[in-house]
């Protein structure tokens, strides 16, 4: 793995094409949340220790090859500028001719980024020609940007054909961080995999499961396990046509070893916006839906958790948008969160509604790495090789 913490590489006056994710949330303009790019500054600071020019590429949103003013990078990089307590120039322009002399005019350690690389339609096209061009702005290449590598575009897989080619301080954390729980692994070893949709899940089910001790199953994703397995859910969600996909997990739960766990009892309510019952899950009515796993539930969890070395938490395990159905998901938070603690297991959290939950109960803290990559986070679970990785291992 080339990664820029090798000692020989001298970035001195060297042009460092940058690739990171500042794709952030936006509300009229404004930015709503900034931890995309808080992670970047660590990789920024030590290129500028190292005396690089940096030049900063990314996208915001999916603007398909056309210049959209709402996805302008440039609010983006006034906060980086702020952050940062340094200036970061800006080029507005889509990458043409005049680019290069833009990039060459600045001195080392400075920073300038690239309007959206996603307004260019050769981006995502991963067109040769315009990863060529992008790569001619620089002298050496890093991706930074572990959550943009699930896709095959220039500025992440293209590029690498025709420039040395260098992982992140991000991205390699990122990366050891997820071997722990794919090819690393220290067992015992749990998932607790919740959401609405199993058949959204089902790949990194069948994934893990030949790896893994444990797999509990939550959420709405529960309710789809119950039901086929004739358990009456009510008017609970759940995903129908889904008897092949259950049958696929117990018998591979079976082949491989692997206990699967569901809810023995549940918080039901008539409504979303309801108050919560607590019933055993044989006590559910016709007019009731599951919005939150029980306290027996809790208590068979809390002793996976104990007993294992790693555990994965991606999904939550309830409604915990209603205060009423919160507790399933805040329990697990803060049982991981004790356990990671006291006896230093490895957990790790992702995926969006998870990084939701652990915001919201102000646990960042709770696991040793939360995962902000979205869909190259779930890609990588399922055991795809995400092409952007592939093109970096490849350079040489
Ligand atoms: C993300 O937010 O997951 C990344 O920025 C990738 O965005 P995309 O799904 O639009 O490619």
């Amino acid at each position: 793995m080339k990664n820029i913490l090798n000692k020989k590489l001298n970035l001195k006056g060297k042009k460092v094409l940058l690739r990171v994710d500042l794709n952030v949330p936006m509300k009229n303009g404004a930015i709503t949340e900034i931890s995309r790019i808080e992670k970047i500054i660590p990789t920024i600071n030590l290129l500028l220790e190292k005396h690089a020019k940096i030049i900063i590429i990314s996208h915001i949103g999916r603007p398909k090859g056309k210049m959209v003013k709402e996805m302008s990078l440039k609010p983006i990089s006034e906060k980086l500028s702020s952050l940062l307590k340094k200036e970061v120039l800006f080029n507005k322009d889509l990458i043409n001719e005049n680019t290069a002399s833009e990039v060459n005019k600045i001195s080392n350690g400075s920073i300038i980024m690239l309007e959206n690389i996603r307004f260019n339609e050769g981006e995502e096209l991963n067109d040769s020609e315009f990863s060529k061009k992008i790569s001619d702005l620089g002298d050496i290449y890093i991706n930074d940007a572990f959550s943009c590598s699930h896709r095959s575009h220039a500025s992440v897989e293209g590029i690498t054909k025709y420039i040395p080619s260098y992982f992140g301080l991000q991205i390699t954390e990122e990366i050891s961080a997820l071997k722990k729980i794919t090819s690393e692994i220290k067992k015992p070893v749990s998932l607790i995999i919740g959401g609405s949709k199993i058949s959204t899940k089902i790949k990194i089910i069948n994934n893990l499961i030949k790896k893994f001790n444990n797999i509990i199953i939550v959420g709405g994703m529960a309710n789809t396990m119950l039901k086929h397995t004739g358990t009456n859910i009510g008017k609970s969600i759940c995903e129908h046509d889904c008897g092949a996909l259950i049958r696929e997990i117990i018998e591979n739960s079976k082949k491989h070893n692997c206990e699967i766990t569901i809810p023995k009892d549940v918080i039901v309510s008539k409504s979303l916006d309801g108050i919560g019952k607590e019933k055993n899950i044989n006590q559910v009515e016709e007019n009731e839906m599951i919005l939150d796993i029980g306290t027996k539930t809790i208590s068979s969890i809390e002793t996976i958790i104990n007993n294992s070395k790693t555990v994965l938490w991606n999904g939550p395990a309830g409604y915990f948008e209603n205060p009423n159905f919160q507790n399933g998901t805040k329990k697990i938070l803060e049982l991981i969160s004790k356990k990671t603690k006291k006896d230093k297991i490895f957990s790790i959290a992702g995926g969006g509604e998870t990084v939701a939950a652990i915001k919201k109960f102000k646990k960042f803290n709770s696991f040793t790495f939360v995962s902000t990559a979205g869909g190259a986070f779930l890609e990588y679970l399922e055991g795809k090789t995400l092409p952007a990785i592939k093109a970096l291992n490849q350079n040489v």
